[in-house]
């Protein structure tokens, strides 16, 4: 028997406002927004199923139906392509519905920060491990961030994060991991710290947005207090859970785009862009010919 439980069920939060990508993010959710042709949160989806999850919990806000509305049927669009003889559309839109009932929604009245919004799925979780996606962080590799953690989660049980290496200036972007004893599949988490100040940074792995967690974590944030940022975040819970139960890291093999931020989407548009096969050859060659006129214009100048 596995002396581990299963993790079916995973928490995405979809309720941030996206002011960093206004005025696009105006009447159309920041996770709708598209990386080559599927919205940012599909990415998220596509990686907890790739990782063996059975239902997903978006944790969503006022005016964010339309996430909804991408995860439901269309029967009116499949009879319109239908009858167009689409039939590549309609598979691609048949493999990509969930099954029913595998897919709740909840919402979060208040922007009080990530380890709210994770605590408003506690009743959709219940007393079970979870893992929880935030869809920002784009993996690209040749498989998703959160299968990796699974390993490790098999491994050394308790509660796993995704861990990737940033330059020393970036960590005050983040939350930070200490680096303990090596596992098969990652590390021991000695400490942990939401946007260390500059200098104050325990190493350079940073939390990538993947994470499993014991059901526990939920009566934490219950009373979690407000840290950096003035939100009740969600680093803070788990230092608290550190104290009674294991954290390990799981250093993630490919590369995570943060597409919370104009670069990280552009720079993902583009590495989707190029690994695809209807139109990476294409990109490739225009992608190419804009780097070297910029450059000629830079020696010019
Ligand atoms: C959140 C987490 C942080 C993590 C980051 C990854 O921060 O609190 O620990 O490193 O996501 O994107 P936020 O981006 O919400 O400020």
């Amino acid at each position: 028997m596995n002396r581990v439980r299963t993790v079916r069920k995973a928490v995405i939060p979809v309720a941030g406002n996206g002011t960093r990508f206004l005025p696009a993010t105006k009447a159309v959710p920041k996770e709708m927004l598209t990386i080559v042709d599927r919205p940012v949160v599909q990415y998220a989806v596509d990686e907890a199923r790739q990782a063996g999850i059975e239902h997903i919990v978006f944790v969503t806000s006022r005016n964010k139906q339309v996430i909804e509305d991408h995860f439901d049927d269309a029967p009116e669009l499949i009879s319109s392509l239908s009858r167009s003889g689409k039939k590549a559309q309609i598979s691609e839109l048949e493999a990509m519905l969930p099954a029913a009932g595998s897919v709740s929604f909840t919402r979060q009245q208040a922007p009080l920060g990530l380890g709210h919004a994770v605590w408003c799925a506690r009743d959709l979780i219940g007393d079970e491990p979870f893992a929880l996606l935030l869809p920002d962080m784009v993996s690209f590799g040749a498989r998703g961030c959160l299968a990796g953690l699974m390993d490790l989660y098999n491994e050394a049980g308790g509660n796993v994060v995704g861990v990737e290496q940033c330059a020393p200036e970036e960590a005050s972007k983040y939350g930070i991991v200490g680096k303990g004893e090596t596992a098969r599949h990652g590390f021991a988490v000695t400490e942990m710290v939401e946007k260390p100040a500059a200098g104050k940074a325990p190493s350079n792995y940073y939390l990538n947005g993947r994470y499993i967690l014991q059901p526990e974590i939920f009566s934490i944030l219950a009373h979690q207090t407000r840290g950096a940022g003035n939100e009740i975040q969600l680093t803070d819970g788990m230092l608290t859970l550190s104290q009674s139960q294991s954290f390990h890291a799981h250093p993630y093999e490919g590369r995570t785009f943060d597409c919370g931020a104009k670069q990280g989407f552009i720079e993902a548009n583009v590495a989707f862009a190029l690994a695809r096969a209807d139109i990476g050859d294409l990109v490739f060659e225009s992608v190419r010919d804009m780097v070297l006129s910029h450059e000629s214009r830079i020696r010019a100048a």
